[in-house]
């Protein structure tokens, strides 16, 4: 029984809910621990917490890839949620609430939440326009395009129009300017800055509905139209809580006290949601945490790109523990850090087995040698005890300050200013030294006494990050109940008395070069692997609207050879063609200047489709289109062997 009774109130904490797209990997990982350690970590401190997780279900991408896997979409996220909730359990996550997009919970209510915009006179009927990246879901604008492509994914987008429903974002441009002047809204702070600047440039109406697909939630004033994933994934938040129907949930915990969230999802977070919560006429949540990207190889952990670390495998290999230490200690909140599997074994090696561990098997081996296994009291203490002790009692306060401010890495860094304190504690006072001295007899009792007093500190003030470890400590502590609750870890007088007991150690000790020759085969293994998956997705994802055998009847291709290629003055992209094709001979202009060389094509045969109708590009008329294999990243010839003039069908 480590937890108080809920006394200071709540707090809700919520993580994105994740496209269950595919398995989640390490990135994901990251934001979840975060959450699941600061829910716990109010627990311990006194709180009603509501931890809530869940899954962005709906959208293009997900019936693009149910399509191709030849499942319904429901049976496809199904199958992928039913995977992130084992990675949760495995990882021992302690969400209150996991939300399902799909649920009919979540469905009435978002429909509700729609008609109630819509009845405010927030949303209107209008055509939407842009470039769209389907893998990402966004439209974009010409100037956020990146070398014309996704600035997220970096993969190419394409112009796509459609009739949809309006949200007038515009509206409460003034009002969420207000919000984000306030300092304790959005943080960090340079995320605040960039969403002032955003939002000062001025806000365009949000399109909140699609047409060209189904696998949504219905606009309840459409059958022809579906709620876009945003209104629907944001809205998460408050439906799972009852809104609007069922206030009492609702007004137990809203307005929620932090949304933690990735920085890539920071605006919609703190710009688009709160205008929905004000058209609502709702409160603002207290809080929005963005944090920064695991990076590996210079760019952002992505699915889509498959440049992935699986959480599992290394779960697997370390232990849930190590791993989590790892990503709380490691990084700093709100700026990207780089992932290596050197930095992690290092910091599981010298941090947890070295440090952590050795302390504790040391103090209880000396114990069990020296006193029988019982802790004894203390006599008096020299000027090491107590600053040992000082070092004790400051702990909880810091990390308490640092906790509050989203700084993981120094509330651990804090427990570990004890942890090496201790350790060189244990030097400078050679207990092994002082037990054969009859004389040193209360020296060495104060001296073991003391460090099982700092080991008990440690065990409690592990619980939010590392619980089964802090477990582990305490039972070979001899603790229970009533010493290691969180008010416990600020005081120094528990111990008398406990009987320890000598465990396994508690993480093994890694030889580290050994392990990272290995590590980093597997995973250069694995990341080809995701890699090659991820790549023939996004080949498959982009295809087209099926069309009727009679339209394709329509086209006339043939097979020719390319007599001469040359440069288009002044056009960079372009290479002009004299193509045969059977007796005749004509002029092709393509834009793939950027993957050949003009000569390098000159007698090669090439597929063409004859029957397009001449049109002008650059002043010189073009009579047909050549076929080129788009990788992605490059053209290729698709080439025939067969006679020029054939015909291709
Ligand atoms: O955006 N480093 O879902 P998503 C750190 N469904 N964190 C990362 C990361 C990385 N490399 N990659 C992903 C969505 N994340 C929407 C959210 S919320 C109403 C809807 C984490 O599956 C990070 O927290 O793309 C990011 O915000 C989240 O995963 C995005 O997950
Ligand atoms: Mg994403």
């Amino acid at each position: 029984m480590t937890e108080q009774k809920a006394s200071k109130g709540t707090y809700y904490i919520t993580t994105p809910i994740y496209y269950p797209s595919s398995k989640l990997h390490i990135g994901h990982t990251y934001c979840t621990v975060m959450a699941d350690a600061m829910a716990r970590f109010k627990r311990l401190s006194g709180y009603d917490v509501r931890f809530q997780t869940g899954t962005d279900e709906h959208g293009l991408k997900i019936m693009q890839k149910a399509r191709e896997k030849g499942v319904t979409p429901q049976e496809y996220v199904d199958e992928v949620v039913a995977g992130i909730k084992d990675l949760w359990n495995t990882m021992e996550i302690s969400y209150d609430d996991f939300v399902r997009t799909t649920q009919p919970r979540h469905v009435k209510r978002v429909q509700a939440i729609f008609n109630k915009m819509n009845e405010k006179g927030d949303i209107y009927k209008g055509k939407y326009e842009g470039w769209y990246c389907t893998p990402c879901e966004s439209y974009w604008t010409e100037s956020q395009l990146v070398n014309g492509c996704c600035p997220d994914c970096g993969r190419p987008v394409e112009w796509a129009s459609e009739d949809a429903y309006f949200f007038r974002l515009s509206k409460y441009q003034d009002r969420v300017l207000k919000l984000l002047e306030d300092p304790d809204f959005l943080k960090p702070k340079e995320r605040r800055n960039e969403m002032i600047e955003f939002v000062k440039q001025g806000l365009d109406d949000l399109c909140i509905s699609r047409s060209s697909f189904d696998w949504g939630i219905q606009v309840p004033i459409d059958p022809n139209s579906v709620i876009y994933v945003w209104l629907d994934a944001l809205t998460n938040y408050i439906t799972t809580l009852g809104y609007p129907d069922d206030p009492e949930e609702f007004n137990k915990y809203w307005p929620a006290d932090v949304h933690l969230v990735g920085k890539e999802i920071v605006r919609f977070h703190s710009v688009i949601w709160p205008a929905m919560l004000m058209s609502l006429d709702l409160p603002m949540p207290k809080h929005v945490m963005g944090h920064g990207w695991l990076l590996i190889d210079g760019g952002k952990m992505s699915k889509s790109k498959g440049n992935v670390v699986d959480p599992v495998f290394l779960i697997h290999r370390y232990g849930v523990d190590a791993l989590k230490y790892f990503l709380l200690r490691e990084y700093t909140f709100g700026q990207d850090g780089v992932y290596t599997n050197e930095v992690m074994l290092k910091r599981m090696n010298y941090d947890l087995a070295n440090d952590l561990g050795n302390l504790l098997s040391r103090t209880v081996a000396m114990i069990e040698k020296y006193c029988g296994g019982i802790v004894p009291p203390a006599g008096t203490f020299d000027d090491i005890d107590e600053d040992l002790k000082k070092t004790a009692l400051s702990v909880a306060p810091a990390l308490e300050d640092h906790m509050n401010d989203f700084q993981f890495n120094l509330a651990l860094e804090d427990i570990w200013v004890l942890v090496r304190r201790a350790n060189k504690y244990i030097d400078e006072k050679m207990p092994w030294a002082m037990a054969k001295d009859p004389e040193k007899k209360e020296e060495l009792d104060t001296c073991l006494h003391n460090l099982a007093e700092a080991l008990r500190i440690i065990s409690i003030l592990l619980i939010p990050f590392m619980h089964t470890t802090s477990e582990r400590m305490q039972e070979q502590l001899g603790l229970t109940g009533e010493k290691i609750r969180w008010d416990d870890a600020f005081s120094f007088e528990k111990m008398d008395g406990e009987k320890v007991t000598k465990g396994d150690p508690l993480f093994p000790r890694l030889d580290i070069d050994k392990e990272l020759k290995e590590l980093n085969e597997i995973q250069k293994k694995q990341m080809a692997e995701a890699k090659k998956k991820a790549d023939k997705e996004a080949a498959d994802v982009k295809l087209k609207p099926e069309i009727e055998f009679e339209d394709f009847d329509k086209i006339d291709l043939r097979v020719g050879t390319i007599m001469k290629a040359e440069k288009v003055e002044g056009a960079d992209k372009l290479l002009k063609f004299r193509v045969r094709i059977g007796n005749e001979e004509r002029q092709i202009l393509s834009g793939v200047a950027e993957y050949f060389k003009p000569e390098e094509l000159v007698g090669k045969k090439v597929i063409v489709v004859a029957n397009l109708k001449p049109r002008k590009i650059r002043g010189e008329e073009s009579q047909g289109m050549l076929i080129f294999a788009d990788t992605g990243k490059k053209f290729e010839l698709v080439t025939s062997s067969a006679d020029d003039g054939s015909k291709v069908r």
